[in-house]
């Protein structure tokens, strides 16, 4: 058996314990290795190797991976997590981390076919999905840790991101420095899982409700970020004219 069947092989069984367990909202599973992940990930055609570790968050891992020898970048939410009660290793059914991993991966869609600058998203399978990986050598920094030379000019690219994704009906949720990339001399936005998408007719006055104090949050973010340019922002202002303009 080759290395990749094998891959395979073991992918499926897993996906068979954690398909038994749907019917309840967590499975009980055991750790699930890079090993697992690279299986699940070439199984499902979303790359056919992984390089490095990105990132790890409360929710998801990220990875660096190649297909078809070209980098791509693969989010993989992860269906595991030590609840704080229980000792045990409990895991999110399969099906609750695939919505998770769809809605992402749907307002990133949204949100590139809208022209903001996002990383081009490519393929979601279950509980992954991949996208353009920005970067060179070394992956793009994120804002957190570069050092402006033009502090103003982003501030207001910054702004104008925020108004793309408004325009698109999108409020991200959890805009900061650490969440938008910067490469080339821009900026681009990642990682939407608490963003707010009220671009459907039927509730859209209930959405904006509940995105307008997300809004005024993501703006303050900014705001104390590029004070520390000694660049002005008002959170506030912005918050007003930007709502002016999609609520007429
Ligand atoms: N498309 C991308 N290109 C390059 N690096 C990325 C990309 N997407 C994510 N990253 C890197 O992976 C890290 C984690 O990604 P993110 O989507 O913010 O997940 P989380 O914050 O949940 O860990 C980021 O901080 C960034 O450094
Ligand atoms: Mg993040």
């Amino acid at each position: 058996m080759s290395e990749r069947e094998l891959a395979s092989a073991r992918s499926f069984w897993k996906r068979r314990e954690l398909r038994a367990g749907r019917r309840s909202r967590y499975v009980e599973v055991k750790e699930v290795s890079l090993e697992t992940v690279t299986a699940d990930a070439i199984e499902n055609g979303l790359v056919d190797e992984i390089v490095a570790m990105l990132g790890t968050g409360k929710e998801a891992d990220v990875y660096l991976g190649l297909w078809n020898e070209a980098p791509l970048v693969l989010k993989v939410y992860r269906l595991h997590r030590t609840p704080h009660k229980k000792k045990a290793v409990m895991g999110y059914a399969v099906d609750r981390m695939g919505a998770i991993a769809a809605r992402e991966f749907t307002i990133l869609q949204k949100a590139y076919r809208a022209g903001v600058p996002v990383p081009t998203p490519a393929r979601r399978v279950d509980n992954m999905f991949t996208m353009r990986f920005l970067g060179g050598e070394a992956k793009a920094p994120l804002l957190k840790d570069v050092e402006l030379d033009r502090p103003e000019e982003v501030a207001k690219h910054a702004i104008d991101l925020v108004e793309r994704l408004l325009e698109a009906f999108i409020v991200h949720g959890d805009l900061s420095q650490y969440n938008l990339l910067y490469w080339n001399d821009r900026l681009f936005v990642i990682d939407f899982p608490q963003a707010v998408d009220f671009s459907s007719n039927v509730d859209r006055h209930i959405r904006l409700e509940e995105a307008k104090p997300l809004l005024l949050r993501d703006l303050e973010n900014l705001g104390s970020y590029f004070a520390k340019y000694g660049v002005q922002l008002s959170a506030e202002g912005e918050y007003h004219r930007l709502l002016t303009k999609i609520e007429c």
